[in-house]
């Protein structure tokens, strides 16, 4: 088991507001993992640390044996280049087409793209996510499901190593809820990627973890498979999943 990505005793506060205090947490190639904690906790905080959206106070961050913190820009967009994320907010933009918003980040990273090429990498994204054939569909007539995999396809174009997923399934009905759980799953089975995803649904984080690991004082303070997190002894983890927000 391959550590891939390393957080090491990372603290972070905004103003006098502290995040975390010394956080650490490793995570293995090709593993999903969902951090999981009270709302305000600072899980997407974590996610924004990773793609150097934020920087911490302290602390190392690692990708694929490489600092991410203390790099240069020219350094980051690389590791970005390699990390997906989908937003806690799916923002697509309202004025393209499905087929356009996907194509955006391709043709940002390779301006001169065949046509033909680019339309069947289009294709290829919205099928990985079930929305094969929609490309001439706008926004504004998408369900909240829909945009949420639109906004996952948009992310699968760049043909990341990793995902992150800020509250997938957040505001979604049951049946989009569940086709989320399962595009996650499959996703990282077909495309070998390591997959982080934040969440408060415990129900997701079971269905679609490898591992859970939980945020809670300024801290990971569990890590473990499904079934050590819901055996766990530790008091915070057992309040918040039995609390389930
Ligand atoms: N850029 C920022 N500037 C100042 N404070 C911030 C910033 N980003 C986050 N915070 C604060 O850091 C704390 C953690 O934020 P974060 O968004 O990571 O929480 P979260 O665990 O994702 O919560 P939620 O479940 O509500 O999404 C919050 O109190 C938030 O107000
Ligand atoms: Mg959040």
């Amino acid at each position: 088991m391959e550590t891939f990505i390393r957080f090491i005793d990372i603290w972070k506060a905004f103003g006098p507001k502290r995040i975390y205090d010394g956080l650490n947490l490793d995570i293995v190639r090709g593993e999903t993992i969902t951090i999981i904690g009270g709302s305000g906790t600072g899980k997407s905080v974590l996610l924004k640390l990773l793609i150097g959206l934020l920087t911490p106070n302290r602390g190392k961050i690692f990708f694929d044996g490489r600092e991410v913190t203390g790099s240069r820009e020219s350094d980051l967009r690389a590791v970005r280049q390699r990390i997906a994320m989908l937003f806690q907010s799916a923002a697509l933009f309202d004025s393209l087409s499905v087929g356009d918003n996907v194509a955006y980040p391709i043709l940002e990273r390779d301006p001169k793209v065949a046509r033909g090429e680019l339309k069947v990498r289009v294709a290829e994204k919205l099928a990985l996510v079930d929305l094969a054939g929609s490309e001439q569909l706008k926004p504004a007539e998408l369900s909240g499901g829909m945009r949420k995999r639109v906004g996952l396809a948009r992310a699968l174009a760049m043909e990341p190593d990793v995902i992150l997923y800020d509250e997938p399934t957040t505001g979604l009905d049951p049946i989009n809820t569940m086709r989320v759980n399962q595009l996650i799953v499959a996703l990282n089975e077909k495309l070998h990627v390591t997959s982080i995803v934040v969440t408060h649904d415990m129900e997701s984080a079971y269905y679609v973890s490898d591992r859970i690991a939980m945020l809670a004082h300024r801290q990971i303070v569990a890590v473990g498979t499904v079934r050590e997190i819901r055996e766990s002894t530790n008091p915070d983890v057992q309040r918040f999943i039995r609390g389930g927000a």
